[in-house]
């Protein structure tokens, strides 16, 4: 079925042509949500210049060549040049049925699938990781599923840091400890282990120098270096994956393709832009000057592709990478999910990459960044000794922290239980703080608000979706098959919804704007969307529950419109959490 807000934008798109022509065809008919009605076009207000007409006489020419009789009960145009729309009743409940038998709860699909190759975490490794590894790797996911969902085919890349100077001291750190066996238990807490090569470095000169003469070892392949450095990437690996599976995200080893990966192809990529004359020499580095990039001084700022050592540096890989992404994976869109420090670098990686012909214009390009991570003061949030704080403390805090509050809030649910929804609950609730500020600003992480069940938060979604659950469940406690049906997402049959109240309008408004918010939150790249579509859903739900009794209902054919109204509402809920990478638990 023709989703009832696109076919509204066929209707006005078609009486544009209707009264000015076929040469306006392509104006956005401007459909959206509105407080006046259901639905408001503002294409008058765009028309309106074009063609030498005051808006509201274009409005007025438009409301009453639109045949919209389908799907309104009402057209009408107000100042300055808006076309109200009001939907028939009718049409509602028919999407309202629609939807609850639709797993995709009424999401279509792009028409157009590309190839989006999503960078993404990227730790690096060897180390533990931080909060500073939070957001790319949350908001990169929910990016991830959201483009999947829909219909791109999305491939994950998780570029990790598994190469470069580090690596030499934390190879010789690991070959003084001998013997594969006495290795393993030092390797098991990668935090210890990086703080010991560390200090050693820091405090014994013939150790920084053997670790100085390891990263040479290591460039040039040495296999007995390669084995220890080897042993040190499984252990991250196995560490990595532990942290992912904790945080709930899609990264598998299979998405793993580290800066190592690209090392062999280094030196291919420093001799074409040197052959193709966009890197040159300049103090004995290899670099790509380009004028629009330039310092605070106002100097030309290189980017360096091979230092005067000889070594590559981070640029060049990130080259490298591009075109495997281009070439081998064959994406049409990249993008890199990385802290905004780094928008500079990418602006010249990508400038330097069409420069060099890897980056087609037909190939889009883009840095995802964002803000970051406060404490209460408002400054970069940290532990009580300085550090960034440990990702696994903090996830694990968090899921302590929401046992707590599940046990206050549900007493009698048994602890076995009650792990689990805790364990969805607390990581939800970091998830979902960090989804649901703008990307791009930094936010200021704190536990009490983001734990609280009022309020924009991650309980209080997953609460709407429980409580809904819990309503499911009584009624079919109560012998109602279909309340069952709905809470196994088993609907075959068209169901009787009869949308009576105000509040039950407005709730089934809002389960179909879902589409809406989802195209929204991925053509911005812009989860906060998808987040505050979900508060006021659940609002919208809240509403409704509190004057449209459904256990309590008049008559029975009253009763089941309701259910499938909560069947519907929790379906749009369950996809969205699901899309944000939360769970959607059924008791809480
Ligand atoms: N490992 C890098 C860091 O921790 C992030 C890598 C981001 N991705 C990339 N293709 N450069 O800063």
């Amino acid at each position: 079925m023709t989703h009832p807000v696109s076919r509204l934008r066929e209707l006005v798109s078609a009486a544009v042509v209707e009264s000015f022509g076929p040469e306006h065809a392509a104006v956005d008919p401007a459909v959206h949500r509105s407080a006046f009605a259901d639905y408001q076009a503002d294409v008058a207000l765009r028309l309106a210049r074009a063609v030498r007409k005051p808006p509201l006489e274009v409005a007025k020419a438009l409301a009453a060549a639109i045949d919209a009789s389908e799907l309104c009960e009402d057209v009408q145009v107000s100042p300055p040049g808006f076309v109200n729309f009001r939907l028939r009743r009718d049409v509602l409940e028919t999407s309202i049925n629609a939807l609850v038998r639709d797993e995709r709860a009424g999401v279509p699909r792009v028409a157009r699938a590309q190839t989006i190759v999503i960078d993404y975490s990227s730790p690096n490794v060897a180390k533990e990781m931080h909060v500073g590894n939070l957001r790319t790797t949350v908001i990169g996911d929910c990016l991830a599923r959201l483009l999947g969902f829909q219909g791109h085919r999305v491939v994950r890349q998780n570029h990790i840091g598994d190469w470069g100077t580090p690596f030499g001291m934390l190879v010789e750190h690991l070959h003084d400890l001998g013997s594969e066996q006495s290795a393993a238990p030092a390797l098991a807490d990668l935090k210890a282990f990086y703080q010991a090569a560390r200090s050693k470095f820091d405090a014994d000169p013939s150790f920084a120098d053997r670790a100085r003469q390891r990263v040479v070892l290591l460039q040039a392949g040495d296999p007995a270096t390669l084995a220890i450095w080897r042993t040190l990437i499984q252990a991250s690996l196995v560490y990595l994956r532990s942290v992912y599976q904790k945080l709930g995200v899609l990264l598998t080893d299979d998405d793993v393709r580290g800066e190592s990966f690209y090392n062999p192809l280094l030196p291919r990529v420093a001799d074409e832009l040197e052959q193709r004359g966009v890197a040159q020499i300049d103090q004995g580095a290899l670099c790509v000057m380009m004028p629009e990039f330039k310092n605070r001084e106002g100097e030309t700022l290189p980017l360096i592709v091979r230092k005067k050592d000889g070594g590559f540096g981070y640029a060049a890989t990130d080259l490298a990478a591009l075109r495997f992404r281009v070439d081998e994976l064959h994406a049409d869109r990249l993008l890199y999910v990385v802290g905004s420090p780094q928008q500079q670098h990418f602006s010249m990686v990508f400038a330097a990459a069409r420069k060099a012909g890897w980056l087609p214009e037909s190939v889009h390009a883009e840095h995802v960044g964002f803000g970051s991570v406060l404490g209460a003061d408002r400054k970069l949030l940290r532990t009580r000794s300085g550090d960034s704080p440990s990702l696994v403390e903090l996830l694990d805090e968090a899921t302590e922290r929401a046992d707590a509050a599940v046990r206050e809030k549900n007493a009698e649910m048994p602890a076995e239980m009650r792990a689990r929804v805790a364990q969805q609950v607390g990581i939800g609730a970091i998830k979902y703080a960090d989804l649901s500020s703008e990307r791009i600003k930094d936010y200021v992480f704190d536990w009490s608000r983001m734990l609280s069940f009022e309020g924009n938060t991650g309980p209080y979604l997953q609460y709407a979706h429980a409580r809904i659950c819990s309503i499911l469940r009584r009624a079919a406690e109560g012998g109602s098959e279909l309340a069952a049906d709905l809470l196994a997402f088993n609907v075959p049959e068209l169901r009787a919804v009869r949308l009576e109240q105000p509040a039950e309008r407005a709730l089934a408004i809002e389960l179909i704007e879902l589409s809406s918010a989802v195209e929204a939150a991925a053509s911005t790249l812009s989860p906060h969307r998808l987040c505050t579509y979900l508060y006021e859903l659940a609002s919208r739900f809240t509403a409704f529950f509190e004057s449209c009794p459904v256990l309590k209902a008049d008559t029975p054919e009253q009763r089941d419109s309701r259910l499938v109204v909560c069947g519907a509402s929790r379906r749009a809920l369950a996809v969205g959490l699901t899309l944000l990478g939360m769970g959607a638990p059924d008791r809480m």
